[in-house]
């Protein structure tokens, strides 16, 4: 018998945009077998997909309910032992509660929830539980991420004094223009998306880096947010100023009408001996400057590496690893925590980084209608 963690997929159908990433990213290190799901809400296009994939129909559900139910049924040995829901973010909090609730381990996509009070449940509901809860903050598994991460806790680039996290893309702006288009985008409804669009969707990334590289929280911000219509309810782009303390500060700055910028997630840290560049769509290059070295270019798979950078290269130098690896890097993680090997705190997000994020969405929100206040969080 496979020796594989069997997965269950909620989403990420056939249609989807982040379903391939994950089909691809369980693959990468042989650890997971998908077995079954609710990949769509309609069942010709649900049953269809996972035809595509060599499921069995017997466990192709033909909604989360039957999903819940039919799997207790089985024994431990053949239930699923992991879901990872891919759904819009409305479907995360009641998936993963009762997912929770019913002994499997989770592996959400981002933002945890659509409000703080239900992350805060999640987060109460696995402490009973005492099962693995993963939230696929993406970039985190990129290895000059977790390089940058070591090198910045390590003393490197020594004191934090500076944090600059831009997430600009551009995709929504055509759909603004055009008002008929937006009511067919689940991202800009408050129902299916949440208190914020931007900030819910990637400015949740900058800030997850920002906390993820320094090791420290951010204490309090200050949210500059734009809907750019009267008639469009959500942020579409945000300016946020960040303190982590009195002389460590920054700013996020995120954007989806940042008019044909593609996925422009730019990190740079400065600290008080030197600093990093980082930039998702050239993720193979970390930049280290420093006030009296010539500037020094890190890559993926080299011995001067980490060991937790090294353990996501998966081959030798200059063949580039991107998006797909970095989610293979979390996956490897969940699965090493759910057999119970030894797993370094870096390897995969958790539900504190989800209930984080949530923090800092609605008080982003909070912030802008109030003002523009600074608000701790
Ligand atoms: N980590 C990242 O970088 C990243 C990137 C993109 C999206 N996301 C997150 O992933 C989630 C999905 O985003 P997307 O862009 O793939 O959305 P999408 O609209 O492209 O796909 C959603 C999928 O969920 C399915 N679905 C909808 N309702 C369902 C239900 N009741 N049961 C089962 N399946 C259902 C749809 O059929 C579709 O396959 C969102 O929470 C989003 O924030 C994360």
């Amino acid at each position: 018998m496979s020796s594989k963690i069997r997965l269950g997929i909620l989403g990420g159908g056939g249609d989807s945009l982040i379903g391939v990433l994950h089909r691809v990213a369980s693959s990468m290190y042989d650890k997971y077998q998908i077995v079954g799901g609710v990949f769509n809400p309609n069942w010709e296009n649900n049953i269809s997909f996972a035809k595509t994939l060599g499921l069995s129909e017997n466990r192709v559900y033909i909604d989360f309910d039957a999903f819940i139910e039919e799997e207790l049924k089985l024994p431990v040995s053949e239930r699923i032992e992991v879901v990872s829901v891919l759904t819009p973010n409305f479907l995360h909090f009641p998936m993963a509660k009762k997912l929770i609730e019913n002994g499997f381990h989770v592996i959400c996509e981002k933002p945890l929830t659509t409000t703080l009070s239900e992350a805060k449940t999640l987060e109460s509901a696995l402490k009973k539980a005492n099962t693995i809860f993963a939230i696929t903050y993406t970039y985190t598994g990129y290895p000059m991420v977790r390089q940058m991460r070591e090198m910045i806790q390590s003393g490197v680039i020594g004191d934090i004094q500076k944090v600059d996290i831009q997430y600009y893309q551009g995709w929504i702006n055509p759909i603004l223009l055009d008002k008929s288009l937006r009511k067919t985008i689940w991202r800009l409804d408050p129902e299916k998306g949440g208190v914020s669009c931007c900030i819910g969707d990637i400015g949740t990334h900058a800030f997850n880096m920002a906390e993820y590289l320094t090791g420290q929280e951010v204490t309090s911000i200050l949210a500059d947010l734009n809907t750019r219509y009267d008639d469009n309810p959500l942020d579409v782009d945000g300016t946020i100023l960040i303190r982590f303390s009195k002389y460590v500060k920054g700013v996020i700055r995120a954007s989806q009408i940042a008019t044909g910028e593609e996925n422009g997630l730019e990190v740079k840290i400065y600290g008080s001996k030197g600093g990093f560049n980082w930039k998702q769509e050239n993720p193979n290059y970390l930049y280290h400057l420093t006030d009296n070295k010539p500037l020094q270019v890190l890559k993926p798979g080299h011995a001067y590496n980490g060991a937790l950078s090294l353990n996501g290269t998966k081959l030798p130098p200059g063949h580039p690893e991107g998006i797909f690896d970095s989610m293979g890097n979390i996956y490897y993680g969940v699965a090493k925590a759910i057999r119970n090997e030894a797993c370094d705190s870096g390897e995969y997000p958790t539900m504190h980084d989800g209930v984080r994020g949530m923090k800092f969405i609605e008080k982003c929100v909070e912030s802008h209608k109030s003002g523009n206040i600074w608000l701790d969080i």
